[in-house]
């Protein structure tokens, strides 16, 4: 096989940087479509020659080695499930799910048909994060004690304040930004930094949303097993270009880094191997601010998984690790219920009793309206 062949499951927003990801990638072909609402269906199918189906089971049945899943999180257990049953492999975009117990369902189900499965995590393949990644791993910033991210994923003020969006509802998005964006750097931060420990959170609303969505906007302080103190800082109505940002803080260096910068890191380490003493220094890495930096990040996630179905490789990426982003998000939520610090061991609790799904029931209490004397131009 010199190539996969496949089928995507939700024609919506992201897959606009799918597609241009895979752009001339020679072991890419999308060459189907599956959508419940037409009208996304056959523009996507028309601009990128996909042939459509409208039934699942048809969908499954067509000439298919994989399958890539874009849809609102309320949906991806099922979906995944059914494409592992049909024996397709699959690449589901984040977050996994939205309860501890969807994961393992999808766990169970991709491990039973053998399927190779992968959660579209694009923070896991930007090339600055896998810059980071190694400075960390050679020890150049030494043992990290301190450090900040920030999610600031602008959208269009309608995913809040239509109830009909699923975007940031409880029901179907799982939550607001806390699953929608912080995933992204609860997910990139245990790949640096290991297990966290405990987490402690604030749900704002800096609008005023209908009910049945969750949080605009939050501040999360993590304390990981490690001993690292984070605080991760999430809002999707700042105004400014789609951009995330970390700050490191090690024994040995720091790192700064911001995808709204051409050379989006810097560092500086006293480290005896530093490629640079005595100064701040900016490595020459592939980036490009918003939207370049989507599109390089989703064109090596896809590109990666191909390659894995081509070499029969598991991905290094692994469905376990995705989990674990799930549980941060329903760790920070559980603390927020609590109005203090929550530790995995209270999560794993809720889980072994009455399930996660329950963080998630009269969260819309705790989430302060802090609106009131803040003014929108929309
Ligand atoms: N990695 C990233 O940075 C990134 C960015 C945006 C979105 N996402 C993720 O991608 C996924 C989709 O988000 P989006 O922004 O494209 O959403 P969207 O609302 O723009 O598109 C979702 C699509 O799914 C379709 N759909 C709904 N129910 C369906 C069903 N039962 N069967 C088939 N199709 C169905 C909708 O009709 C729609 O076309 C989410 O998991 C989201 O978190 C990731």
């Amino acid at each position: 096989m010199d190539f996969v062949k496949f089928g995507i499951i939700g024609t919506g927003a992201v897959w606009g940087y799918h597609r241009l990801g895979a752009k001339n990638n020679p072991k890419i072909k999308f060459i189907s479509a599956y959508d419940t609402n037409e009208r996304n269906l056959n523009r996507a199918a028309k601009f990128s020659k996909l042939k459509t189906y409208s039934k699942l089971d048809d969908f499954f049945k067509s000439d298919i080695d994989a399958v890539l899943v874009m849809v609102p999180h309320y949906l991806h257990k099922d979906i995944v499930v059914a494409a592992a049953e049909a024996g397709k492999h699959v690449i589901c975009e984040k977050p996994m799910a939205t309860t501890l117990e969807e994961c393992d369902d999808m766990i169970t189900a991709t491990k039973k048909a053998g399927i190779k499965f992968m959660i579209a995590e694009n923070h896991r393949f930007l090339p600055a994060h896998q810059y980071i990644k190694d400075i960390i791993d050679r020890g150049l910033i030494g043992d990290v004690f301190f450090g900040r991210s920030y999610e600031g994923a602008f959208v269009t003020a309608d995913q809040f304040l239509d109830p009909n969006k699923w975007n940031f509802t409880y029901d179907k998005g799982g939550g607001g930004v806390v699953a929608d964006q912080g995933v992204h750097k609860f997910t990139f931060l245990n790949w640096l930094l290991g297990e966290v420990y405990s987490a402690q959170s604030w749900l704002g609303k800096a609008i005023n949303s209908p009910p049945n969505k969750g949080e605009d906007t939050a501040i999360v302080l993590l304390r990981y097993r490690s001993g690292a103190m984070i605080t991760v800082d999430i809002s999707s109505l700042t105004i400014h270009p789609l951009t995330n940002r970390t700050e490191l803080h090690g024994t040995k260096g720091t790192i700064l880094e911001d995808h709204s910068w051409e050379k989006p890191v810097q560092i500086f380490s006293s480290h005896l191997d530093a490629e640079v003493k005595g100064e701040f220094y900016s490595p020459t890495i592939e980036h490009g601010p918003f939207p370049k930096y989507y599109k390089i990040s989703m064109g090596y996630e896809d590109a990666y998984f191909a390659e894995c179905i081509l070499e029969d490789k598991t991905p290094e990426f692994t469905p376990e690790q995705a989990k674990q982003g799930v549980a941060i998000v329903l760790l920070s939520y559980l603390s927020a219920k609590k109005g203090d610090f929550a530790t995995m061991d209270d999560l794993m609790k809720i889980y072994n009793t009455i399930g996660t799904r329950s963080i998630l029931e009269g969260l819309d209490k705790v989430v302060k309206k802090n609106y009131e004397h803040i003014k929108w131009e929309l």
